[in-house]
C-alpha cells in the first residue's frame, strides 16, 4: 500500500483533497470505510483526544489493519486536534499512521517547539505530522444555534505560516481562513476566505494545506478551496447529525432493541455523507 504522503502528493497535483472522517464507534469507522472503499477513494480516519480515549488507541489501530487487509483500500489513522507532545507519543506508539499537533493556542515560539518535538519522534516511525496555525472557531464538532462569529485575529497569518513550516518542516498546515468546527443552525456556513488562503498557499510553498470544520461549509467555497491547494478536508459533524439522527428514530419504538437492526440506517447514512464528501472532493478513482 503507498503511503499517506503518495496521496498527498498525488492530491496536490490532480487537484482533489482527501477527507478526514472522524468517528468513535465501530459502526461510523465501517460506514466510511465502506463507502471508500466502493469509490476506490483513500480515506483518513481521524479520532479526536476524547474520540480516542472513548475508542481505545490500540483499538483503532487493530481495526485499521482489520478493513485494510478486507477491503483493499488505503486507509490511514490520524490522530485529530493532539495538544500535548505525550497524547501524541502514545498515537504514534499504539501505531497511527499521522498526528496532528493543535498547538494553535500557544505563542508562536513555543507552537514551533513542540512540533519540532512531535516531528522528531514521529519521524522515525515513519508518521506524517500536521501542524496548525490561526485560531480555527470553536472546539466542539456540533450544530449552533447562533451565528458564529470569526475573529480577525483568529485567521491565519501567512507570515506567520510561512515561518511555522519554515522551522518545523510539518508535513501538513491546518489553516483558519473563515472556517469552524460544527455547523451554524441554518446549515449553511459563512463563506470562507479564499483570498487568504490564496496568500498562505504561496507563503508555505509545497506544504499539504488542511481544512478543518469541513461540515455545512458551501460546496462551491469547498471547490474553490481545493483548486488554491487545500489537500485534506476533516468532516465530523455532519457524520455525528446524521449518525444520531437516524439512531434517534429508530429507537422511538421501545420494542426495538436488537442493535444490529437499529444500526442499519445510521451505517447507510454515515455511508450516504460520506460518499457526498468523496465526490465533492475529488477523491473517487484516485486509488
Ligand atoms: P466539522 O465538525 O465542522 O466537520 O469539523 C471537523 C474537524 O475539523 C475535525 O478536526
Amino acid at each position: 500500500m503507498k503511503n499517506i504522503k503518495y496521496y498527498l502528493k498525488k492530491a496536490q497535483k490532480e487537484g482533489f483533497a482527501i477527507g478526514q472522517f472522524n468517528f468513535s464507534d465501530f459502526t461510523q469507522m465501517k460506514g466510511v470505510v465502506n463507502k471508500g472503499a466502493e469509490l476506490k477513494s483513500p480515506i483518513i480516519l481521524g479520532t479526536s483526544e476524547g474520540e480516542s480515549n472513548f475508542f481505545g488507541l490500540e483499538e483503532a489501530v487493530a481495526l485499521r489493519n482489520v478493513l485494510r487487509k478486507k477491503m483493499g483500500v488505503p486507509i490511514f489513522l490520524n490522530l485529530d486536534h493532539g495538544k500535548t507532545f505525550e497524547y501524541l507519543k502514545k498515537a504514534i506508539d499504539a501505531g497511527y499512521d499521522m498526528v496532528h499537533f493543535d498547538g494553535s493556542k500557544l505563542p508562536l515560539e513555543e507552537n514551533i517547539k513542540i512540533t519540532k518535538q512531535v516531528i522528531k519522534y514521529a519521524r522515525r516511525k515513519g508518521v506524517t505530522v500536521e501542524g496548525e496555525i490561526g485560531m480555527i472557531g470553536n472546539d466542539a464538532s456540533r450544530l449552533y444555534s447562533e451565528k458564529f462569529e470569526i475573529k480577525e485575529e483568529n485567521l491565519t497569518n501567512p507570515a506567520e505560516a510561512a515561518e511555522y513550516v519554515k522551522k518545523t518542516k510539518v508535513d501538513l498546515l491546518a489553516v483558519s481562513i473563515g472556517n469552524f468546527h460544527g455547523i451554524e443552525i441554518s446549515g449553511i456556513d459563512p463563506n470562507l476566505r479564499l483570498d487568504l488562503l490564496k496568500e498562505i498557499r504561496i507563503a508555505t510553498g509545497e506544504t499539504a494545506l488542511v481544512l478543518h470544520g469541513g461540515s455545512g461549509t458551501p460546496e462551491d467555497d469547498i471547490r474553490g478551496a481545493i483548486k488554491i491547494g487545500i489537500q485534506k478536508i476533516n468532516i465530523n459533524t455532519e457524520l455525528r447529525l446524521a449518525f444520531s439522527g437516524n439512531l434517534r428514530r429508530a429507537l422511538t419504538d421501545a420494542e426495538v432493541i436488537v442493535p444490529y437492526k437499529f444500526l442499519a440506517d445510521a451505517l447507510k447514512a454515515v455511508e450516504g455523507v460520506t460518499g457526498r464528501k468523496i465526490e465533492l472532493f475529488g477523491s473517487a478513482s484516485k486509488v
